[in-house]
């Protein structure tokens, strides 16, 4: 980041923290001047200086965009995802080697998982529109890998909403990625047994948790933070949860995120035997689970954090059109710009078109929805 006078910003540029003459404050969603009101009304909030990632910055054309929109528009972060598919696919390599390690019993290297969460953090800074979509691909064939990178990059996003410094955010990234280690040394047909598990079963898979700790034991300088991402999402604030039964306070912010961020991945996960819910149908479900289960305040700020409508999750124009959320709109997150390609009146895919609510003020979002509630399959729209 870099600190810069209020008068040298100029559009384009992409702003992260703000500075008056007394304080720094983080932007609850850092993000790109795309007009000069903006410029001005900082200057007439008492704005001195902003920080800004100057790696990141729009070309004249894509400030002053107003044109009919299409394919290409949007297709310009190409690049990004391409970027965030390469570390997606490092990332699964690297994790599939730590995986088979420590189920043969060699020994644990920490620094490539290390290097593996700075990819993380960095790609959450620079790429998370790409890296948005790119956490809405899944593998169903590898879902314990899906899971563990999906909760890396949830917990790292939450704790960057929440304000938290880069090493902890290294660290919860580490966190995520080893948090369910122990499911290695689960039976493989509990592990990937198709639907509902029996209450023998389920004992079983607890089990997990079990087997992580003398593996997280064994791997040299992992740091607490991530220690506890691992032991403490299945824990509950009544003290009902697993493997600790911890109770109040003893669940610290750390752990009680973990528990938020991994059910929240489960939920949305499409399996082969039960396919995603959206979003706002898993915040339901969570909601559901405060306060004896779930940290109510906390779980707030996470909505908030992934957002209305997080981009590649499905929605339902008023006038029965479906589509996909493919851009966020920073200045009203209620009115993305949406891909469609379907209809609930007709129950048939239709030809693609985008439209940026935020232009179409005659439009509205009627509802999230899902390819569970729709039953059809979108993977090729994205
Ligand atoms: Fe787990």
């Amino acid at each position: 980041m870099q600190r810069i006078s209020i008068q040298q910003l100029t559009l384009g540029m992409y702003v992260e923290q703000i500075e008056t003459e007394h304080s720094r404050t983080r932007m609850a969603k850092p993000g790109y001047v795309r007009r000069p009101e903006t410029i001005q009304k900082l200057r007439q909030n008492g704005i001195k200086y902003v920080w800004i990632d100057a790696d990141q910055l729009l070309s004249a054309e894509e400030i002053h965009y107003k044109g009919p929109l299409n394919k290409g528009k949007y297709a310009s972060t190409g690049a990004d995802i391409d970027q965030a598919r390469t570390l997606i696919d490092t990332s699964k390599q690297q994790l599939s080697r730590l995986l088979n390690d420590i189920y043969d019993n060699k020994p644990i290297d920490v620094s490539p998982i290390e290097d593996l969460a700075g990819g993380i953090v960095d790609n959450i800074f620079k790429r998370q529109h790409a890296v948005a979509w790119i956490s809405g691909i899944r593998d169903k064939s590898a879902y314990l890998m899906e899971h563990s990178l999906n909760v890396a990059f949830l917990l790292v996003n939450f704790g960057r909403y929440l304000g938290f410094d880069h090493a902890t955010l290294q660290e919860l990234a580490v966190g995520g990625l080893v948090h369910d280690i122990g499911k290695v040394l689960v039976a493989d047909e509990i592990l990937n047994k198709p639907g509902k598990l029996t209450a023998e079963e389920f004992d079983h898979m607890k089990l997990h948790q079990v087997f992580s700790q003398p593996v997280l034991d064994s791997i040299p300088d992992l740091s607490q933070i991530a220690r506890d991402v691992s032991l403490m999402h299945h824990e509950k604030l009544d003290g009902n949860g697993y493997p600790n039964g911890l109770q109040g306070e003893a669940l610290h912010t750390i752990g009680r995120m973990s528990g938020i961020v991994d059910i929240y991945d489960a939920l949305t996960a499409d399996r082969c035997y039960k396919r995603a819910m959206s979003p706002s149908e898993a915040f339901k479900i969570m909601m559901g689970l405060t306060p004896f289960h779930l940290d109510p305040t906390l779980l707030r700020s996470f909505i908030q954090c992934i957002g209305f409508y997080p981009i590649g999750s499905l929605v339902e124009l008023e006038d029965g059109r479906v589509g996909l959320v493919w851009q966020e709109n920073l200045d009203d997150i209620t009115r993305p710009v949406v891909k469609i390609f379907y209809s609930v009146r007709s129950n048939q895919f239709r030809e693609v078109e985008y439209i940026d609510l935020n232009r179409r003020h005659d439009i509205r979002i009627a509802r999230a929805t899902s390819e569970m509630a729709l039953d059809i399959h979108v993977d090729a729209f994205r």
